[in-house]
């Protein structure tokens, strides 16, 4: 398995890289990630490069026994380079240029960025592909932080156009399919239309925004899309140049402006970058981690990497709080838990100097080796250990919830109601799921429904007739579908459809959604199957028709009308669900869908705080079991197991240390 560190040689001395080497060699760590934000020290100035720093520690790290994870740099264009053309940096909503200072103020619509792109990505392919511990390349660096995939500047002002000519033909084809005659928005020509930035009606602070919702949708597409052609665009660079060695990209967990599903498809695998310590609000190290991981594996629906898994506490201008002993162990299992199959730490030792110095790592600042280390090491140790039942499983799940981009983008524009907030319902029903001991995995709509038992599509708003009929044959060859409110009424140009709703899985649910309350944060009782719980943020009003109703409002003027029903449909049932609720709830509707779905569930009895995943090798599983908790816990079991960790039998229990692991068989 691969176990690295980012590294950052030209932060050091060179005389202590190889104490450096030699520490992660003692923690079985035999992978270093470099070079992202190295442009300026290879590039100093124009068409000068210098590789003396990155020879050396290739070199010296090739040496040492270690593989390379090689960046192409593009994530920090140099000063000489903004400097000379200007035109490269990206400009906001409001119109001002974004300068200078950081990272990624780069447009990726700028025909000039890409050349220079181009020069380096060559010297280094050039340079490096042919050497053997290089065995991963790495493009830039999270595509799309500091919110920087929506540009608003006159480069993608002149892509949009030539986009919405490809795409429209025919300039009264768009006027038509995004309905411009309200206000009298008539487009002239292509070069005429507007990238969505500020008009007189935005006011950020208030969340107003007012362009044409298909205008801003396809803006959204297409800003992704700009993305993502710039991603093409440098792996074709490096295999022209013999790189033939796996290119991956580093994916945020959090980041919505990107299509991650597309962006994924070039890649040969994607990884991630994993902050438990700073996942916040709300949401707490176990349950949002598990569900980007399970959102990470669903964009190529195969094993991943996590590209810069947390080593320390951390923060720009203050630190969060320092991960408990034990924790850094905990979340690296649960990463592997999930999927991941190379694990590399951000970073190794935290910065003297610039933004990040409060950023820790795998060392302290003074780079003495103390507790991270020694926990890091550990579990180096010992997913060395178990590295047989890791690599020989994969995790494999029941239930699916269905994502898409196309619906975070549109449901952000328009939300419908006050607090209406599609990843957070995606989050909520995840984890509502995966508290009761399910596997579940997140993916975007595709063929291959019919591995699942459950499919699970929250509020799928924007929706297409094709898609309709992908879940009938799927539903009639016996699966299982659970709709949510706020699905199938808008078609794929943003507009509402016109359809009596859920649109064009009415006939899946065999309802008709009547009416409704955009309740906001204010609650309406239920009552039904369930028991008793509250709705909150929407509310369908529903004629429940041919279906069996399964719960019914219990208060207000629709009291008594049903809001969960079921419907037979083929050979199999279609659920919708027409309120929104909060995490117990959407559990104990889950409990009651998945036991009628007959999904498989861990058969160790949930315990609060402590996660379970399966794996699955050739019909058997092994389970890892995670302790979020501060506290020890006891885990009851259904038989005698092995802790593949301490080689431990095990009889009726499972005693768990604060965040303790066990991966047992
Ligand atoms: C990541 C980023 C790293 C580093 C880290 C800490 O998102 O990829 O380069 O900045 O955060 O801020």
């Amino acid at each position: 398995m691969i176990y690295g560190t980012d590294y950052y040689p030209e932060h050091w001395p060179e005389d202590r890289w190889p104490e450096d080497l030699r520490l992660m060699r003692e923690a079985s760590i035999n992978t270093i990630r470099i070079a992202e934000f190295m442009w300026s020290v290879i590039e100093p100035s124009e068409g000068h490069f210098d590789f003396t720093l990155l020879d050396k520690i290739i070199g010296m790290a090739s040496s040492a026994g270690m593989n390379i994870v090689l960046c192409t740099p593009t994530a920090a264009p140099p000063k000489w380079l903004m400097d000379l053309h200007p035109d490269i940096y990206q400009t906001d909503g409001s119109g001002k240029t974004r300068g200078f200072g950081s990272r990624r103020h780069y447009c990726f619509n700028s025909v000039v960025f890409k050349e220079y792109s181009r020069k380096i990505i060559k010297e280094m392919a050039v340079r490096y592909s042919g050497n053997k511990n290089v065995i991963a390349w790495q493009l830039d660096n999270e595509f799309g932080c500091h919110d920087t995939v929506r540009c608003y500047c006159h480069n993608c002002s002149t892509a949009f156009s030539k986009w919405l000519e490809s795409k429209y033909g025919s300039i009264a084809a768009l006027n038509e399919k995004l309905g411009m005659s309200f206000w009298g928005q008539h487009y002239p020509s292509f070069e005429s239309v507007v990238l969505p930035a500020d008009t007189v009606c935005d006011n950020k602070a208030a969340g107003m925004h007012a362009h044409n919702p298909g205008l801003f949708l396809d803006y959204c597409r297409f800003a992704s899309d700009s993305v993502f052609d710039y991603a093409v665009f440098q792996i074709n660079e490096l295999r022209k140049y013999g790189v033939n060695v796996p290119i991956t990209h580093n994916f945020m967990g959090s980041f919505y402006d990107l299509d991650y599903y597309k962006l994924a498809e070039p890649f040969e695998f994607i990884s991630w970058d994993c902050y438990p310590n700073i996942a916040h609000g709300p949401f707490s190290s176990l349950s949002e981690v598990s569900y980007n991981h399970d959102k990470v594996r669903g964009y190529r629906n195969d094993k991943y990497w996590v590209m810069e898994q947390c080593s320390g506490q951390n923060g720009w201008n203050y630190m969060h709080e320092t991960p408990r002993p034990g924790e850094i162990r905990l979340w690296a299992y649960q990463s592997v838990a999930h999927g991941a199959d190379g694990l590399v730490y951000f970073r190794w030792r935290p910065a003297l100097f610039g933004t990040e110095q409060y950023w820790h790592g795998i060392l302290d600042h003074d780079g003495v080796p103390r507790q991270r280390y020694d926990e890091i090491k550990q579990t180096g140790k010992e997913l060395e250990a178990i590295s047989e039942i890791v690599t020989g499983s994969r995790i494999t799940s029941d239930v699916c919830i269905l994502n898409s981009f196309d619906n975070t983008w549109s449901h952000a524009y328009q939300k419908h109601s006050e607090n209406f907030d599609y990843n957070r319902i995606l989050y909520t029903i995840h984890n509502s799921i995966t508290s009761l001991n399910i596997n579940c995995d997140v993916r975007a709509m595709c063929p291959d429904l019919a591995a699942y038992r459950l499919v699970v599509m929250p509020a799928y708003n924007i929706s297409s007739e094709e898609e309709a009929s992908l879940l009938a044959s799927y539903v009639s060859g016996g699966g299982c579908l659970a709709i949510t409110f706020r699905s199938g009424n808008r078609d794929l140009y943003n507009k509402i459809n016109g359809l009596v709703l859920p649109g064009y899985f009415r006939e899946l649910c065999g309802i008709d959604v009547i009416n409704y309350d955009a309740a906001g944060s204010s609650v309406r009782p239920v009552s039904g199957i369930t028991g008793s719980l509250n709705a909150n943020t929407w509310c369908d009003i529903i004629n429940g028709k041919d279906s069996t109703v399964l719960a019914e409002y219990t208060g207000g003027f629709y009291s008594g009308t049903p809001c969960i029903t079921v419907n037979n449909f083929g050979k199999g049932k279609v659920y919708y669900i027409g309120f929104n609720t909060d995490m117990p709830s959407y559990s104990k509707i889950f409990d009651y869908i998945s036991e009628k779905a007959g999904v498989r569930r861990t058969p160790l009895r949930p315990v609060p705080g402590v996660e379970t995943v399966f794996r699955t090798a050739s019909g058997s599983d092994c389970i890892f079991v995670m302790n979020h908790n501060e506290t020890p816990v006891i885990v009851p079991l259904d038989r005698a197991y092995t802790d593949a960790i301490s080689k431990d039998r095990l009889g009726e229990c499972l005693r768990l240390e604060p965040f303790g692991v066990a991966v047992i068989y």
